[in-house]
């Protein structure tokens, strides 16, 4: 399966940064076996998207809305990511669950909205440090996939530790391996035949100096990268790593 490198821009990035930085990974793109994804916030998604256009790098967001339309002061369709371009958003990111109080349910309604737009979602799932120190992790992070997948899912999932995000610190390869295999069975139980087929990301502090390792441990399907992603020469390290 090829592995998606997803650059996670979070609220980083005015129109002319992203656009710069956009430009930068287009041209250091060419030939990578991976497939990329840049994620900006939403006001700079129309300054990426004819940077991206008809190259090898896709456009997603970062969220959506669960309705189509309607009166919901601040928010954004998945059908108006998709008219502005995207392949793919974001979902469910541990970020929106702490900040905004997403449920899976709320997650799983957007995820059934973005694929109704034709969109690929990432859901993101993952455990708290007391969660994991108390033998919790597993068990919680297959009941967020279950709970934040719709049943005829088509999308990416991202195993993103919280206690990983943005720290430095990464899980071993033995523990990522043991996640990933328990989530690769927690989507065929969902799914049926179908989660087999489903990327499993890998998500919090990767950057170019652990990238390889953590790319090849087994049923790691890519990374989906925060801060790292905000440098194209890093980014691109990291995906050069995924070949
Ligand atoms: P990080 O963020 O790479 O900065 O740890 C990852 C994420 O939140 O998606």
């Amino acid at each position: 399966m090829t592995k998606l490198i997803a650059g996670n821009w979070k609220m980083n990035g005015l129109r002319g940064d992203a656009a710069a930085r956009a430009a930068a990974v287009v041209q250091g793109a060419a030939g990578l076996a991976a497939e990329l994804w840049l994620c900006p916030p939403f006001t700079a998604l129309a300054a990426v998207e004819p940077v991206l256009r008809g190259s090898a790098v896709a456009l997603a967001a970062q969220d959506c809305h669960a309705r189509p339309h309607g009166a919901h002061t601040g928010d954004v369709s998945a059908p108006m990511l998709a008219d502005a371009g995207c392949r793919g958003v974001i979902l469910g990111h541990s970020e929106r669950r702490a900040e905004h109080g997403e449920s899976d349910a709320a997650v799983c309604a957007k995820v059934r909205a973005a694929q109704h737009a034709g969109l690929i979602p990432i859901v993101c799932v993952g455990e708290t440090e007391a969660e994991r120190d108390a033998g919790q992790a597993e068990t919680l992070v297959c009941a967020q996939v279950a709970a934040s997948l719709p049943e005829d899912f088509t999308g990416v999932v991202a195993y993103e530790p919280i206690w990983a995000i943005g720290t430095g610190r990464v899980p071993t390869e033995a523990d990522i391996a043991a996640m990933h295999a328990a989530l690769r069975r927690a989507l065929v139980q969902r799914l049926g035949p179908a989660g087999q087929g489903v990327r499993i990301l890998y998500g919090g502090s990767v950057k170019p100096e652990n990238a390889a390792a953590l790319l090849h441990v087994p049923e790691v399907g890519g990374a989906l990268v925060g801060g790292a992603s905000l440098d194209p020469a890093g980014f691109l390290a990291i995906a050069r790593a995924a070949g």
